[in-house]
């Protein structure tokens, strides 16, 4: 080949044949794997690209040309399915302006002979969900077969998969005809989705093989209808709108309209669109795309355009096909919900639990109507399984309210080989460690009482009355606290000075002699209180009090091993692990430190193997107002005796302390014959334990 110095690029010829190798490729992944490489949009722009080359060249159009047919290959394992009436496709308005209603409205006008004095065309405007199209034949009104579309001509039989989808009416009531066929589409909330991946997450880093996330709603619909085992679709929650019908016979009652089919398919039980609007003409039509489209992020599914219809039947009829898309209806689409982009850089974000979340950096795109330039890869583990690395070409999507996420990589358009993603082993935000529990999907970093991302909700933790209480500390106040840059880590709180609070909006000097007082009230606290509120991962208030009580003192749990942690009651080996990463860092013990130093305190005890434990294994459960203790108070008795504090009353229950206005667990503690004291009985138990 001599080299170009006018570079035209390949041929019309060359070109075609290359575009109808990749709209191969990609109908073949996305109709038959379920797993498209490349956004519908770019797929649109390919297929419009070799319509256009085979329009100016005609001679080029091939038999097998993607153009020639729509849809995709039948799997062999689902029994084929022959559709006596063809489920067609309908033309698209790509336009994503205005101007596409009043398109589409001319064409049907001129197609009928009307004129300009002639009045408006009645119009059904639809939603039009991004599922997948199924059609259900009805026999004497019961659901006897379900069917995908597949080429349109012949479809996948799926009826035991449809029978799960709780939308789907098994059978219908009343004047119905002897066969009916109701097509609709068979869809994915986008609650149901995000759950669904979050449990394929959650799956996959329990190390389950051959698991995977969905790239989108539609997706993991198409992929759940067509299983060969209806208990996994049953996992993945499926729902339906009805639109439209296929073949019917020995109807007695024809309706006249697009609109009066749904209305009768909705009094039959199928769900319809609620925004389904009878419209006059182009101008409603175009009211009605411009209401949708501004609703779209509310919708709880996933919608990619609206549907116009014209709403009579013999009109319809009137107006016919051209090849296989009717004239008396389109699709008028919004911006694409995933585009395509590349990945300038990969950070690692910090949230307000701790949790690492690898963020991927883009070149900004329009997706879903927004301009993005951050999208979530959720984990290590998803970031490495989709393989996503800096420089990268990939699929982002965004949709509703949901975070934009990268969804897939184009492995081809990589350029050289940059590094696979890897997960910093410390917090970007703060310098601590960054772990990643077994089992568990997500990194964490351990500087809890330190790290700023973690700042606020450590301080709230550290505050709540159960921890160590500084009564009046609340979201406000921390909020103002933290933003102003005055409290940085706990510490700071107690050396808080009058002026400062008062420096901080609608801070009264009562409100602001208040909170200093509850922070000189919070010095004096318990071990177990104290050990709760550092907020360690898993260690929750039943765990602080057991540590308290098995070290009695501090510095004996900062120090303790795994192994002499695992020898406390109910620890096991996750807990011991995060609370020796706790306390591990060095941020954290110089926290504690300067919470000491500043004069947060408590009684140390001895360690309990010294101490008597008269009612271990006893269950009590407690009801009512007592007399001298509070019912916190009676609890920490209890369990410093050894006894568990239950939350209701079982068989197991040993005792039941009541109070006076005790309710339902009283009276439940005398129907299981389970012993009832008062609280001086149970103070006697702690002190003089009866035997047995
Ligand atoms: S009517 C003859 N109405 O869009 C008209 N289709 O290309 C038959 N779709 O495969 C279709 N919402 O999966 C119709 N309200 C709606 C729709 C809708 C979504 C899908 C359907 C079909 C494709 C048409």
């Amino acid at each position: 080949m001599t080299p170009d110095l006018f570079d035209a690029g390949p041929s019309p010829a060359d070109r075609a044949a290359e575009l109808r190798a990749q709209l191969h490729h990609h109908a073949y992944r996305y109709y038959t794997l379920d797993e498209p490489e490349i956004p519908d949009a770019e797929y649109d722009r390919l297929f419009r690209e070799l319509q256009e080359i085979e329009a100016a060249h005609p001679e080029l159009q091939t038999p097998d040309s993607p153009t020639q047919r729509v849809g995709g290959a039948v799997l062999k394992a689902l029994a084929p399915v022959r559709h006596m009436v063809p489920m067609l496709s309908i033309r698209t308005e790509t336009d994503t302006e205005a101007s596409g209603a009043v398109a589409f409205d001319a064409r049907v006008r001129r197609e009928l002979g009307l004129g300009d004095s002639d009045p408006p065309v009645d119009y059904l405007a639809e939603l039009k969900f991004d599922g997948l199209a199924m059609s259900l034949r009805y026999e004497q009104g019961v659901l006897v077969r379900a069917a995908t579309r597949g080429d349109g001509e012949t479809g996948e039989e799926v009826t035991h998969n449809v029978r799960t989808i709780g939308q789907i009416p098994l059978r219908i009531d009343g004047a119905v005809p002897a066969v009916l066929e109701v097509r609709g589409e068979v869809y994915m909330r986008r609650d149901d989705f995000e759950a669904l991946n979050e449990r394929q997450r959650a799956r996959i880093a329990a190390g389950a093989k051959g698991e995977k996330t969905f790239v989108n709603p539609r997706n993991a619909a198409a992929g759940a209808v067509r299983q060969l085992d209806s208990g996994i679709t049953r996992e993945r929650p499926l729902s339906f709108f009805a639109y439209s019908w296929g073949e019917v016979l020995g109807d007695e009652n024809p309706p006249a309209t697009q609109f009066d089919w749904l209305m009768r398919l909705k009094a039959w039980g199928f769900p319809v669109a609620e925004q389904t609007t009878l419209c006059q003409g182009a101008d409603a039509l175009v009211a009605f795309h411009q209401r949708i489209g501004a609703a779209r992020d509310q919708l709880p599914y996933d919608i990619d355009g609206v549907v116009y219809k014209v709403n009579s039947l013999a009109l319809q009829k009137q107006l016919g096909f051209v090849t296989r898309e009717p004239r008396w209806a389109v699709a008028h689409k919004y911006p694409a919900q995933e585009q395509l982009t590349t990945v300038l850089a990969i950070d690692v974000q910090v949230g307000r639990t701790g949790k690492l979340t690898p963020v991927a950096k883009l070149a900004p795109v329009f997706v879903g109507g927004v301009t993005v330039t951050n999208a979530t890869l959720h984990n290590e583990l998803e970031a490495r399984r989709k393989d996503v690395r800096v420089g990268d070409t990939v699929v982002v999507r965004r949709a509703g309210d949901v975070i934009p996420e990268v969804v897939s990589v184009l492995p081809e358009k990589r350029l050289g080989d940059p590094p696979p993603f890897t997960m910093p082993s410390q917090c970007p935000v703060c310098g601590s460690a960054a772990v990643r529990e077994e089992g568990e999907a997500d990194h964490r970093c351990t500087g809890g009482l330190f790290c700023g991302a973690q700042r606020k909700q450590a301080i709230l933790h550290f505050a709540q009355r159960r921890a160590v209480e500084i009564e009046g500390l609340g979201d406000k106040l921390v909020e103002q606290l933290v933003d102003s840059g005055v409290v940085k880590t706990l510490p700071d709180l107690y050396r808080l000075g009058l002026t400062a609070l008062l420096a901080l909006d609608r801070m009264a000097d009562k409100s602001a002699q208040n909170v200093l007082a509850a922070l000189e009230k919070s010095k004096q606290t318990t071990l177990a209180r104290f050990l709760f509120g550092l907020g360690i991962r898993h260690v929750g208030e039943a765990t602080a009090k057991d540590l308290a009580r098995h070290f009695g003192q501090l510095d004996a749990v900062m120090d303790a091993s795994v192994e002499q942690l695992l020898e406390v009651n109910d620890v096991g080996p996750v807990v011991a692990q995060s609370i020796r990463t706790f306390f591990e860092q060095p941020h954290n013990r110089e926290v504690v430190e300067q919470l000491r130093a500043c004069g947060v305190h408590w009684d140390e005890s001895e360690p309990e193997a010294r101490a008597p434990k008269p009612l271990a294994g006893k269950t009590f459960v407690l009801t009512g107002t007592f007399p001298t203790l509070s019912r916190d108070q009676a609890k920490d008795l209890l369990e410093a005796a050894g006894a568990k504090v239950a939350g209701s009353v079982s068989k197991k229950t040993d005792y039941v302390v009541a109070g006076t206005e005790a309710g339902s667990k009283l009276e439940k503690a005398q129907a299981l014959g389970v012993a009832v004291i008062d609280e001086a009985a149970m103070l006697a138990l702690i002190t003089h334990p009866l035997d047995g």
